[in-house]
């Protein structure tokens, strides 16, 4: 016998919805079993174009489309609301889905400003549904490896870790929406969007931050919407951010929109007393014990920085999937989830601290960090 299948109605058409609905193609596929039953999962979409919608309808078989968010949740018996809407459309329809009592999950941020984010995390929290942040990077392979380690502590204290993350979007924006330049859709630049991770997986990873100090950097200032022409860029293209862990650690994160090289996503390199890890989406490294000692000669070839570094199995995978079974599960037996929506105000009050270390130039902590 299968249990009550749960319905989710993915918000929006585009890049993020594509994900959290193939995710939710394949779950219904071979769907999460809760004491040995399966739990089927109804999949529609809301979006405001038809073209995009029969798009989403055959590429991942929606079970329903619509054109209209109040109605559809009300007409579709909606158990679930999941936005991957543009930034300044996550307060109004996650609001909407609290008041209706439904379940809820979202692609970061939570709200376009911390006043909503707080405002949505109060509501849900009153409302006693279930509330779910996308943190895709925490459930990639490479970053649960480096977990795994990290909490067993082999590695010892944790000296640094520093986060490397960029790509060259040039003036006529062809490989990233064009809103995320602009403030009246983003709400931010590349602190608002990138940091939502890093803030997240750092903390995740090393422990709790205790302050932060940021520097930002304009970019491109004239840009091209291939859409609609012309438009100023309004946001910071690139960031320069420093944090301070409660555990004494120190880390560093470069995010720019304007960097010519670029590496996986996420990329980073954690120094602990007892070795050391390399992390990238699906790939993790471990230097146990010391290395090879290296002697700067100026004259000389340096060798391969890889030299003494081990490759730890990782399992590749698709992170929205795992996120999104998890939450079928939630929903289906009233567990908590997390990454929750408590964490991610946690995540939006680094954010916000970030912003006001750049315009004051002063290392910054927030309330209870
Ligand atoms: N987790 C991640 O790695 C990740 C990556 C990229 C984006 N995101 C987040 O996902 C969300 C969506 O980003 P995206 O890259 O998919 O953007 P996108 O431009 O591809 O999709 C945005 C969607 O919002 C819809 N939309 C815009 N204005 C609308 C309106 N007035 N009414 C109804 N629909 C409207 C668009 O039609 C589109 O369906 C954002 O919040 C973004 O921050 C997360």
């Amino acid at each position: 016998m299968a249990a009550d299948p749960i319905t989710f109605l993915v918000l929006g058409t585009g890049r993020m919805a594509h994900r959290h609905a193939a995710a939710l193609a394949k779950i219904r596929a071979a769907p999460e079993r809760v004491d040995g039953e399966p739990v089927p999962v109804i999949l529609g979409v809301y979006g405001r174009t038809p073209a995009r919608l029969r798009e989403m309808f055959e590429e991942h078989g929606a079970d329903f489309t619509s054109d209209h968010l109040e109605g559809s949740i009300a007409r579709y018996d909606v158990d679930v609301v999941d936005n991957c809407l543009v930034n300044r459309l996550h307060h109004g329809p996650l609001m909407q889905a609290v008041a209706a009592g439904k379940h809820v999950f979202t692609d970061k941020p939570l709200g376009a400003t911390l006043a909503e984010s707080e405002d949505l995390c109060a509501a849900v929290l009153a409302s006693g549904a279930r509330h779910g942040i996308v943190q895709n990077m925490r459930f990639q392979g490479g970053p649960q490896a480096a977990k795994a380690i990290l909490a067993s502590g082999e590695l010892g204290r944790v000296f640094h870790a520093r986060v490397v993350f960029g790509y060259y979007v040039p003036a006529r924006v062809t490989n990233r929406p064009p809103w995320f330049f602009k403030h009246e859709e983003a709400a931010g630049g590349v602190v608002h969007d990138m940091m939502a991770h890093f803030y997240d997986l750092l903390e995740w990873l090393i422990g709790p931050a205790a302050s932060t100090h940021c520097l930002t950097f304009d970019g491109i200032a004239e840009r091209e919407d291939p859409a609609s022409g012309p438009f100023r860029s309004e946001v910071e293209e690139s960031c320069s951010v420093n944090l301070r862990f409660q555990n004494g650690a120190i880390g560093q994160v470069f995010s720019s929109w304007v960097r010519r090289r670029h590496e996986d996503v996420p990329t980073i390199s954690i120094d602990c007393e007892d070795g050391g890890l390399l992390i990238t989406a699906n790939r993790c490294w471990v230097q146990r014990g010391g290395g090879p000692l290296f002697f700067y000669d100026p004259a000389a070839e340096q060798g391969d920085p890889m030299d003494g570094w081990t490759p730890v199995p990782t399992t590749p995978r698709d992170p929205f999937e795992v996120q999104l079974r998890a939450f079928v599960r939630c929903a289906a037996t009233g567990a908590d989830y997390s990454p929750d929506w408590t964490e991610a105000v946690r995540t939006h009050r680094w954010v916000e601290a970030a912003y006001e270390s750049a315009a004051s130039g002063r290392e910054v902590s927030i309330d209870g960090a």
